[in-house]
């Protein structure tokens, strides 16, 4: 007999038309659509066509007209400034519909984009809510990212309004972002008309007459705006994220689709009712905030939480216990290594015991592997049922999951489980043949992609075909490897370009390994990803210098640490460099990043037959090892 997963899995893969056509029931729409799907342009395909809506409608105005103008529809808490804020829906509308008639007083139209670079405050999804509301492309940049990181954004997208704050808290530490953005300003050929600064007590902004201008100011002078109808294949959003190359790849977001996919999973995939309290602590950054702090709670109709802080040290490993007893939370969704740091803070989760956990159902995980020793300690302790699901910035949403408002598969520790429906997970060789139950190989998704998934990159269609459409045809490569086993459960090992994923960031080592190269005493580098016990995993440098370079080692290895920290972010946490005579490279001259990583982790490797000099692989082993790395190895005898 077929479960409630298996029918929605088979009916989406067979006829997503119908499938889809049914979950957009779910939206409010201007104008119905003249066609669910439009293949013309595949492998580009387009959802929605003719149709005509508003996000922020959907959001916000269309839950006030329900009835449910009183819910809380955000907690904000945040122990590092120690406020607590909560925002009802009447409340929501009411500010977001100023800020638009505050953007739109400076000239923000459909189509002009509006950069936010924003802390985790209630004011940074108030500030994508208004350009939704006025048709407008938001794009968000983490506060992690250095200047220089921001003004390719700022170039790349050329927004009309930059919504900022005048600092951020990172623990104890107050970052003023004012001139972090002043200086990604400058840095920038493309010029935005207005900055738009909410100030905080804890580092006023100095403000330049005439650019900058005061977000509370604005909208308290400005009249609410009414939402913008748009179409459903309309640009929401651009979200930057790391491709291969130090140029971020701008994934590109519809209105419509990306509705009606959000809205479908609250229930099918984590079970939650309108009304309820749904924690997604990550950040307004990451897809993840995007998508589970930002839009799907709200459209939803449940209510939100933005939370600034850490899982440890705001102040204690209790920090999430505390919000979950106080908010009533049901589900919480986070990335693993926010566990792992609770975890080596408290191991026997004593804070845990203080506090009423029971509004919690389910513990929900994804960003990273998620380890087998985590999610035991975190099921055995939360005695919730806890759910790794695996999903990318380009997807907007879960590839894999155990779908909780579906069907419960019982969960195999280091699986995502099953592939969600709307998602035609196959596994492929090297040939492109399928690869047996087991078998690791390219984890790809047959085309089309589900609504909600990207619709192009952001002025960059060739890019997108090359990046995802051309290695497979007829396929999305997600360039994860993996494997599905003989239950039907997905596997998922590791990327197979170089990308790595620092404590639930993903990250480009190809970025890093630019900004190595620039520093006038580099030769040559190389990064690579590094196993790491609390954040996953961790950046390690190599750089050869150039002769007759008179600097102490440790100098340069300073100077380039601070160089990755100044141009890509303290998010990059690129802490461990080491400089070598000469790196290990095959007869063509490629460098075998591969095979340091596994001496790096202790792991067995075969000798690539297309090494040029085996002998240069003993060198880099000494050198890992200089800074705490391949010890086992040598322990071990291997
Ligand atoms: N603005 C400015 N700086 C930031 C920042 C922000 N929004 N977010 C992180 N940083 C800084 C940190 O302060 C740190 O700086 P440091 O090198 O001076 O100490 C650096 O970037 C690295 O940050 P991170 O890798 O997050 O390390 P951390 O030690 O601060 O915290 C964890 C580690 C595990 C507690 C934290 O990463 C976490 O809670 N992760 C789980 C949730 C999550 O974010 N998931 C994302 C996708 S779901
Ligand atoms: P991001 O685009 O930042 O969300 O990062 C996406 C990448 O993170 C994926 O391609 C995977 O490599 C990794 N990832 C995300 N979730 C999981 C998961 N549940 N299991 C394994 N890897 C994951």
């Amino acid at each position: 007999m077929t479960n409630p997963y298996q029918q929605a899995f088979e009916t989406s893969l067979k006829d997503p038309v119908a499938f889809w056509g049914e979950a957009a029931q779910g939206i409010h729409w201007d104008k119905p659509w003249d066609k669910v799907l439009d293949d013309t342009h595949a492998p580009f395909y387009r959802w929605f066509v003719g149709a005509e809506t508003n996000t922020c409608y959907n959001a916000v105005d269309r839950h006030v007209a329900d009835g449910r103008g009183d819910q809380a529809a955000i907690i904000y808490d945040s122990p590092v400034s120690g406020t607590k804020r909560i925002i009802t829906y009447t409340e929501l509308q009411d500010q977001v519909s100023r800020l638009a008639g505050g953007l739109a007083g400076l000239g923000v139209t459909k189509g002009d984009r509006v950069l936010l670079y924003m802390p985790m405050i209630p004011e940074a999804v108030i500030g994508m809510l208004a350009a939704a509301r006025l048709g407008a492309i938001h794009t968000v940049v983490f506060g992690g990212f250095a200047p220089s990181e921001l003004a390719t954004r700022i170039n790349d997208a050329a927004p009309k309004v930059i919504l900022s704050a005048s600092c951020g808290i990172e623990g104890s530490r107050v970052l003023p972002y004012k001139p972090m953005l002043d200086q990604a300003i400058d840095l920038s050929a493309h010029k935005p008309g207005h900055t738009v600064i909410y100030q905080r007590p804890q580092a006023v902004a100095d403000m330049k007459a005439g650019v900058d201008l005061d977000w509370t100011e604005l909208t308290a002078a400005s009249e609410p705006h009414a939402c913008v109808t748009v179409k459903a294949t309309d640009p929401l959003y651009i979200l930057y994220t790391s491709g291969t190359t130090g140029q971020p790849k701008g994934v590109v977001r519809d209105n419509g689709g990306h509705m009606v996919a959000l809205k479908w999973t609250m229930s099918a995939i984590y079970d939650i009712k309108p009304g309820e309290v749904f924690w997604a602590a990550s950040d307004v950054g990451w897809v993840v905030g995007h998508s589970y702090i930002c839009y799907a709670p709200l459209l939803h109709g449940a209510t939100t939480v933005v939370y600034e802080g850490k899982p440890v040290g705001t102040p204690d490993a209790g920090a999430f216990w505390r919000m979950i007893a106080e908010y009533k939370v049901s589900a919480l969704f986070t990335a693993p290594t926010a566990f792992r740091a609770i975890k080596r803070e408290d191991p026997d989760a004593k804070l845990l015991q203080q506090y009423d956990l029971s509004s919690l159902r389910t513990l929900f995980l994804a960003g990273e592997r998620s380890d087998p020793d985590t999610i035991n300690w975190a099921s055995s302790n939360l005695k919730v049922p806890v759910i790794d699901h695996w999903w990318q910035t380009e997807t907007g949403w879960a590839i894999a999951a155990n779908c909780m408002g579906l069907h419960q598969f019982p969960v195999k520790p280091g699986s995502p489980t099953k592939p969600v429906p709307g998602w035609g997970l196959e596994v492929l060789d090297e040939s492109h043949q399928p690869c047996e139950p087991g078998k690791v190989g390219s984890l790809v998704v047959r085309l089309p992609l589900p609504p909600g998934a990207l619709v192009t990159l952001w002025n960059a269609d060739q890019r997108c075909h090359d990046s995802y459409y051309s290695e497979f045809p007829g396929y999305y490569k997600t360039a994860d490897a993996g494997y599905i086993d003989e239950d039907g459960y997905a596997y998922v090992m590791a990327r197979t370009d170089d990308i790595i994923n620092v404590a639930g960031h993903r990250l480009s080592t190809g970025a890093m390994e630019e900004v190595l190269a620039s520093h006038p005493d580099v030769a040559e580098c190389a990064v690579i990803g590094v196993a790491d016990q609390l954040k996953g995993q961790l950046p390690l440098g190599f750089v050869c210098l150039k002769a007759g370079v008179s600097k102490s080692h440790e100098q340069v290895i300073k100077e380039v640490v601070q160089l990755v920290r100044e141009r890509i972010g303290p998010v990059a946490a690129f802490k461990t460099c080491t400089v070598v005579a000469r790196l290990p490279k095959t007869r063509s001259g490629k460098i075998l990043r591969g095979t340091m990583q596994k001496i790096a982790d202790n792991q067995d490797f075969k000798m690539p037959a297309t090494i040029d000099d085996p002998a240069i692989l003993d060198e880099i082993e000494e050198s890992l090892e200089s800074v705490g790395y391949a010890k086992a190895r040598k322990e071990a005898g291997q």
